[in-house]
């Protein structure tokens, strides 16, 4: 007798693989060849060798996404710096021969054996003032996502589930005290006005994002998608833009220990309400395999003139911090007037405490130099 999950014999496929003969592995052998003629430095580009998509190109996961609507993204936009998204949770398991090399090589030093350390926020008030003269540093922002226990990731998301998850987030919202009491605002109901103001003034994000976009996350936009803030919008959270939830601590100036004390305070409270997911090896389950870990995106916008007169030197010394370096109006443009987001690279591998810590001691060394220069 034979096995009927194992033998090719059996004309449907078995649990977790499609039939080789199915369409879509056919559209997906036809984007490949197409992908190879196509210069791209994404990790996609270089991580997708004929081995991984042939291992990769029959396999779907328990909410039947395919290796597809993981690199769709990157297909389409070859200027991707990673181009591949996880469509629900078990994709990092069900594709991690893709996901593991990516992940390993964009978050610096977290290798094959490594798993996520356990949350440890740290001391905030250990890391002080990064400019307490104010003549170099802008605005502080730190930022982290966390998905909901229980619903789907974006493309695999209903726009019941979006809908659904919107008023669960925002009523965990509203309980907020203190500081960071705030409104919740619903995209649905914003006039086009107050939404381009807020993405000009760096609160909101922005509309119809082409990586997004391609990866499916937008679908049903506006529906469930929406932003909290307080008073003095010193404290934000998005509502189901690339995740779930993107949690936000932001002032002017560079007082690092309290935007990041703020934002330990209000993930901590939001918590008491929501149940997070936690990949077993990845830490927070977040979309995007950037962001897995902690999450945390710790930035400074900051003037450095001197340093960038010649840029090449500027992000050699910045990638030597495991720092990255965006333009003005964040990911994807250029630098204006010497303005730039600088932030940790990494996320995944240490701690939250850890990954502050890499920020802070960068962006110091970063204003040594720039004032060593303005000083000759
Ligand atoms: N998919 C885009 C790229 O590969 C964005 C990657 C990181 N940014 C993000 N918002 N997840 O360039």
């Amino acid at each position: 007798m034979c096995d009927k999950r194992l033998c090719a014999c059996e004309k449907k496929a078995r649990p977790g693989f499609m039939n080789p003969n199915d369409e879509r592995v056919k559209i997906l052998e036809q984007a490949y060849a197409q992908f190879a003629q196509i210069d791209s430095k994404s990790l996609l580009k270089k991580h997708l060798t004929q081995q991984v998509f042939d291992t990769l190109k029959t396999r779907v996961t328990n909410s039947g996404s395919t290796l597809m609507d993981v690199i769709q993204s990157g297909l389409k936009n070859p200027d991707s710096g990673i181009g591949l998204y996880a469509p629900d949770q078990h994709a990092y398991d069900v594709f991690s021969a893709l996901f593991n090399p990516v992940i390993e090589e964009y978050h610096i030093n977290f290798t094959s054996d490594d798993v996520h350390p356990d949350l440890d926020w740290g001391v905030p008030e250990q890391l002080g003032d990064l400019d307490p003269e104010g003549q170099f540093v802008i605005s502080t922002r730190i930022r982290c996502a966390r998905s909901v226990n229980g619903y789907p990731l974006n493309p695999t998301m209903t726009e019941a589930h979006y809908i659904d998850l919107e008023a669960k987030i925002q009523q965990a919202l509203n309980s907020l005290e203190g500081e960071l009491k705030g409104t919740y605002y619903s995209l649905v109901l914003m006039d086009k006005e107050t939404q381009q103001q807020l993405i000009d003034d760096h609160f909101l994000f922005k509309e119809g994002d082409r990586f997004l976009e391609a990866a499916n996350a937008n679908r049903f936009w506006p529906s469930g998608r929406g932003i909290f803030f307080n008073d003095m919008k010193t404290f934000l959270v998005w509502c189901n833009e690339e995740d779930h939830m993107r949690l936000i601590s932001m002032e002017k100036g560079g007082n690092l220990s309290s935007v990041y004390s703020r934002l330990v305070k209000a993930v901590t409270e939001v918590e008491k309400k929501i149940r997070f997911s936690r990949h077993r090896r990845f830490g927070f389950l977040t979309f995007c395999p950037t962001n897995l870990g902690t999450t945390i995106r710790a930035s400074v916008h900051a003037r450095f003139p001197k340093l960038s007169e010649d840029y090449a030197r500027f992000t050699e010394i910045a990638n030597m911090y495991n720092l990255q370096v965006r333009g003005t109006r964040g990911e994807h443009t250029e630098g204006e007037e010497g303005v730039y987001d600088i932030s940790n690279k990494r996320r995944l591998g240490l701690t939250e405490r850890e990954v502050v810590f890499e920020m802070r001691n960068g962006v110091l060394e970063l204003i040594k130099q720039e004032k060593q220069l303005q000083g000759d």
